[in-house]
C-alpha cells in the first residue's frame, strides 16, 4: 500500500540555507513585461493559485522553504494549466536578493508568517529588518508590502518596524491595520482562522515613488 509522505508542519529557516536555483526569468514566463507578484511562504498554494488563475496578466512567485510543498504547488499549477506560475524552493530570507533585481516587483505577501512563539525562537521569522530591507528594494516605487497574522504581537511589532521604515507608508496610518480586500482570495491559513472565529491582522503598506 502506499504511504503518504508526512509533510513538516515546520522547517527551522536557519537549519535551511542552501543555495537558490535562481530562475531565468525571462525562460520561466511568457511576458517578462506583465507585473510580478511574490508570495512568501506559499504553502498549500490555495492563495498563489488563485490569485494565478484570477490575474492571468501578472506573473506569480510562490517561495517556499519545505521541499514537499514546493512539489504539490508545481503539480496543482501544472494540472490547473497556469502558465504564470512559478515555485521556488528556498529560505526567503537568506535567497531574495540573488532572486529579485531591484525595482522588479508589483506586490510581495507574506500572509501567516510562522509566528515563532518563543522569544528565543524570535530570530527565526521572516520579517527581520534585513529582510524588509530587501522587499524594499526590490519593489517598484508604489509597490506593496502585505502582512497578515493571527498573532497580534506579531502584527503589532511589524507594524510598529514599518512605522519607522522611510521608505514605506500606510495609507491606513500609522500602525493602523488595513481592511481586508475583498478581491484576494483566502489563504490555507486565514480559511482556517476564520473558521475558528479568530482575529486576523491584515496590513498594507506602499513603497513611497
Ligand atoms: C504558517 S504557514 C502559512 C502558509 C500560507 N501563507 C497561508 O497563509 O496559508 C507559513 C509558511 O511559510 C513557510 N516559510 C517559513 N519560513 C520561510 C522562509 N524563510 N522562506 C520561505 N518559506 C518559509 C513555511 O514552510 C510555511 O509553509
Amino acid at each position: 500500500m502506499a504511504s503518504k509522505a508526512r509533510v513538516r508542519q515546520h522547517r527551522n529557516p536557519f537549519a535551511f540555507r542552501d543555495p537558490v536555483a535562481v530562475p531565468k526569468w525571462g525562460e520561466v514566463f511568457e511576458d517578462l513585461e506583465r507585473p510580478m507578484v511574490v508570495d512568501v511562504g506559499s504553502a498549500h498554494g490555495d492563495f498563489l493559485l488563485a490569485l494565478a488563475e484570477q490575474q492571468p496578466q501578472t506573473n506569480f512567485v510562490g517561495l517556499e522553504i519545505r521541499e514537499a510543498m514546493v512539489d504539490l504547488v508545481r503539480r496543482k499549477a501544472e494540472r490547473a494549466g497556469l502558465s504564470n506560475v512559478h515555485l521556488v524552493l528556498c529560505n526567503a530570507n537568506f535567497s531574495w536578493a540573488e532572486l529579485f533585481p531591484p525595482a522588479s516587483l508589483r506586490a510581495v505577501f507574506v500572509n501567516f508568517p510562522d509566528p515563532w512563539f518563543k522569544k528565543r525562537h524570535h530570530k527565526r521569522r521572516v520579517m527581520t529588518d534585513a529582510f524588509i530591507e530587501q522587499v524594499a528594494d526590490a519593489l517598484e516605487p508604489g509597490g506593496q508590502l502585505h502582512f497578515v497574522s493571527d498573532y497580534a504581537d506579531y502584527a503589532l511589532s511589524v507594524a510598529e518596524q514599518m512605522l519607522a521604515h522611510p521608505r514605506f507608508s500606510n495609507p491606513a496610518g500609522g500602525t493602523t491595520p488595513a481592511e481586508r480586500d475583498p478581491d484576494l482570495p483566502f489563504t490555507h491559513r486565514e480559511a482556517w482562522h476564520l473558521e475558528q472565529g479568530d482575529a486576523i491582522h491584515r496590513y498594507r503598506w506602499v513603497l513611497s515613488a
